[in-house]
């Protein structure tokens, strides 16, 4: 029986089936939020992203006071998204002027974004000295001659250097940053000459270093590692040791939780740097993730060697399947369930337009609405318009109550760039 399904931890915190077996997200039945909003849409669940903040905030509270979680923002780069985490007291990391004008706009306090970026344009790191970043993290030896002819004279930017400690974790090759041969950050044989430079230059003063290894990071181990290879490097006041908490987008998955992967971050810097440094951390996937499902609408069933389940967004709306073949759960969304191998598939004229492979439905229909859970991180943030794709709306749910934060893309906003 439907109703008697269990979700599985992919789905939205507050998420369940309702007494007719549909999927409700923050209170809201999704097969009305599909009538209302149409599909492909996002739905996100705001109080998930909250308690995760709070989580996070709570997780480092308890073992220092010395700390600040910023929001990696190219995971969701959407103006309400800053500002909600902004009032839960979490800052953002930019990594471009795109997302700085996006943070500016969600409010979040100058003083309190990170500005970022392994090939920063001379524009954008003007934008970011006007806007007063609280620091701006150096990637290679040109962002310190670019500080030294921007910021004004009798003023001091606050700067992180971005360090490749050559450590990499266990993920996929196009997420992993920190290794031996990477174009983030100076290598550790680089990097004592940029400390010293950096140290002696009048325009910047060195808050501490950075590292960032890499994304969707399942096993936490590799982060000490990366502190241990930091050492021969100085003593700095303070230690930003990037994201890369990994998420669980599939029932079996089973990422470190939220305090297992702060715990082992601060202690690693007590115990190997010493006490009372001031721990920096930027997750971005394990904030958003989990608060979003997308709700598509199949428009096809085609029954060849394979079941295909056609629907109408893909990758134009989620790349991760393409770029990482990264797998997802997918449902009906109002009877959970299987008996049907299939694969869901995107409306792109490309085979490899496969957003769940693999899947096991319920007799899934054309005009079924369904429901693939954890779309919140680098989805919307990665979405395009091939194949003239109208970007889905981003629709936030709470107490049963919906609001369009993002709307759908249109056909005149296809042409708005036209001249
Ligand atoms: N800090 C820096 C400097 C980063 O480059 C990133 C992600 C993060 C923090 C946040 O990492 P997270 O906590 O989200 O793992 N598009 C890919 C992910 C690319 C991540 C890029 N950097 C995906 O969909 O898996």
């Amino acid at each position: 029986m439907a109703a008697a399904q269990q979700l599985s931890h992919v789905y939205p915190l507050g998420s369940r089936l309702n007494d007719s077996g549909r999927l409700e997200v923050g209170g809201c039945d999704t097969m009305e939020l599909a009538r209302e909003f149409g599909t492909p849409a996002f739905i996100v669940a705001e109080d998930d992203i909250r308690a995760r903040a709070r989580a996070f905030i709570a997780a480092f509270a308890a073992r220092t006071d010395d700390f600040e979680v910023v929001f990696a923002s190219k995971a969701f780069p959407c103006t309400a998204v800053y500002r909600l985490l902004f009032e839960e007291g979490i800052g953002c990391d930019v990594a471009s002027g795109g997302e700085l004008a996006l943070a500016l706009a969600g409010g979040v306090d100058p003083a309190c974004i990170h500005f970022h970026g392994n090939a920063k344009h001379r524009d954008e790191l003007a934008f970011a000295i006007a806007a007063g970043v609280g620091d701006v993290i150096v990637d290679n030896m040109r962002d310190l001659v670019l500080l030294e002819d921007l910021v004004p004279e009798g003023r001091r930017q606050r700067i992180f250097l971005r360090i490749a400690p050559g450590v990499s974790p266990e993920t996929h090759p196009a997420i992993s940053t920190g290794g031996p041969n990477t174009k983030f950050g100076f290598d550790l044989s680089h990097a004592p000459a940029a400390i010293e430079r950096a140290q002696a230059s009048d325009a910047v003063d060195v808050g501490g270093l950075h590292f960032h290894i890499g994304s969707q990071i399942m096993d936490i181990a590799p982060f000490r590692t990366a502190l241990e290879a930091l050492t021969g490097l100085g003593d700095f006041p303070a230690y930003n040791l990037g994201g890369g908490l990994g998420v669980a987008y599939r029932a079996h998955d089973d990422p470190p939780s939220i305090e297992d992967y702060v715990a082992a971050k601060v202690d690693a810097v007590d115990e190997i740097i010493g006490p009372g440094r001031r721990v920096i951390d930027e997750p971005g996937r394990a904030l958003v993730a989990n608060s979003c499902v997308t709700l598509y609408e199949v428009q096809s069933v085609k029954r060849n060697v394979d079941t295909y389940v056609a629907v109408d967004g893909g990758m134009s709306d989620n790349l991760r399947p393409m770029l990482y073949d990264a797998r997802y759960d997918a449902q009906v969304a109002d009877r959970f369930g299987g008996g049907t191998r299939c694969h869901v598939v995107g409306k792109h004229c490309e085979s490899g337009d496969i957003l769940v492979r693999d899947a096991d439905l319920d007799d899934p229909r054309a005009g079924d609405i369904i429901v693939t859970p954890a779309t919140g991180a680098y989805g919307h943030a990665m979405a395009n318009t091939y194949n003239g794709a109208l970007r889905p709306p981003v629709v936030f749910v709470k107490d049963g109550d919906a609001r369009v934060v993002v709307r759908r893309e249109t056909h005149e906003d296809l042409m708005a760039r036209d001249v």
